[in-house]
C-alpha cells in the first residue's frame, strides 16, 4: 500500500493531564524504533492536550483533539478554535464521532462545518462515519455512509489533511468487531464518495488489528478502550508498522 497506516488511539474522557503526559511518555518508550513509516496519533481530552504535546515533543507521536468548533472566536460555550488548539501544538482533530452525534447532538452538517474549518485553518481531520446495529440489520449501510460522506464530500474544498473513520455503531466499546470483510466492503464505499485514507474503528485489540490492517482499503485503526493502556495500543501499532 502507498500510503503510511494510521494508528489513532481516541481517549474520550479518561486521562487527565498528570496521567496523560506519563502514558505519552511511556508510548514513546515503546514504540521508538518500530513506528518508522508509521503514523501514530493519540486524541487525549481537551485539558490533557498540553502534558500529551510536551511529552510526545520528538517522539514521533501526534496529538490530535477530540472535536473543534469552526468559528474561529465568539459566544460557543464550551467550545474550543481551531486557533487555540494549534497555539498549544496539537496538529489535528477528530470531527463527527459517533458519541458526539448521539449523546450531544452532532449532525452531518456541524461535522462537516468542524472538518472544513480545521482542515483551512491547518489541522488534520480524522471525520468519524458509521451506520446503527439496525441500519446495518436493514441493509441501509451503504445509504448511511452516502449520506454521512456525502455531506464531507460536498462541503470540503481539498482533501489534503483529510481522513475518514469507518466505526459502525454496534462495534463501538462492545468488543463486538466488524469482520475484515465487512470493514473492506464499507471502506470501498466511503473511498469511492471520497477518497481519502480510511480507519477502521470499532473494538479494534491487538488480537484483531492485524486481519483488519491487512485489507487493502483499511489505512489504519481508530482504536478507543485498547488505546488506554500503552502495552496493547503499541502492540497496535506494530501490527500496523508490520503491515504498512
Ligand atoms: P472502541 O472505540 O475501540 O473502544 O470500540 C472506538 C472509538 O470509539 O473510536
Amino acid at each position: 500500500m502507498a500510503i503510511a497506516q494510521t494508528i489513532a488511539g481516541n481517549w474520550k474522557m479518561f486521562k487527565g493531564p498528570g496521567e496523560a503526559g506519563t502514558f505519552v511518555s511511556e508510548l514513546v518508550q515503546a514504540t521508538r524504533g518500530n513506528i518508522a513509516g508509521l503514523d501514530v496519533v493519540v486524541c487525549p481530552p481537551a485539558t490533557s492536550l498540553a502534558a500529551a504535546v510536551a511529552a510526545a515533543a520528538g517522539g514521533g507521536i501526534d496529538v490530535f483533539a477530540q472535536t473543534v468548533h469552526w468559528a474561529d472566536e465568539g459566544a460557543f460555550t464550551g467550545e474550543l478554535s481551531v486557533g487555540m488548539l494549534r497555539e498549544i501544538g496539537v496538529t489535528g482533530t477528530l470531527v463527527g464521532h459517533s458519541e458526539r452525534r448521539q449523546l450531544f447532538g452532532e449532525t452531518d452538517e456541524t461535522t462537516a462545518s468542524r472538518a472544513v474549518a480545521a482542515l483551512a485553518g491547518g489541522l488534520r481531520v480524522i471525520a468519524c462515519v458509521g451506520e446503527l446495529e439496525a441500519e446495518r440489520a436493514n441493509n441501509e449501510t451503504e445509504q448511511v455512509l452516502e449520506r454521512q460522506v456525502g455531506a464531507l464530500a460536498d462541503a470540503v474544498s481539498t482533501s489534503d489533511g483529510l481522513t475518514v473513520a469507518y466505526e459502525p455503531v454496534w462495534a463501538i466499546g462492545t468488543g463486538q468487531t466488524a469482520t475484515a470483510e465487512q470493514a473492506q466492503q464499507a471502506h470501498a464505499v466511503i473511498k469511492r464518495l471520497l477518497p481519502v485514507p480510511v480507519l477502521y474503528g470499532g473494538s479494534v485489540k491487538p488480537e484483531n488489528a492485524t486481519e483488519l490492517l491487512s485489507m487493502p482499503d483499511v489505512d489504519g485503526a481508530l482504536v478507543g478502550g485498547a488505546s488506554l493502556d500503552a502495552a496493547s495500543f503499541a502492540a497496535i501499532c506494530a501490527a500496523g508498522s508490520a503491515s504498512s
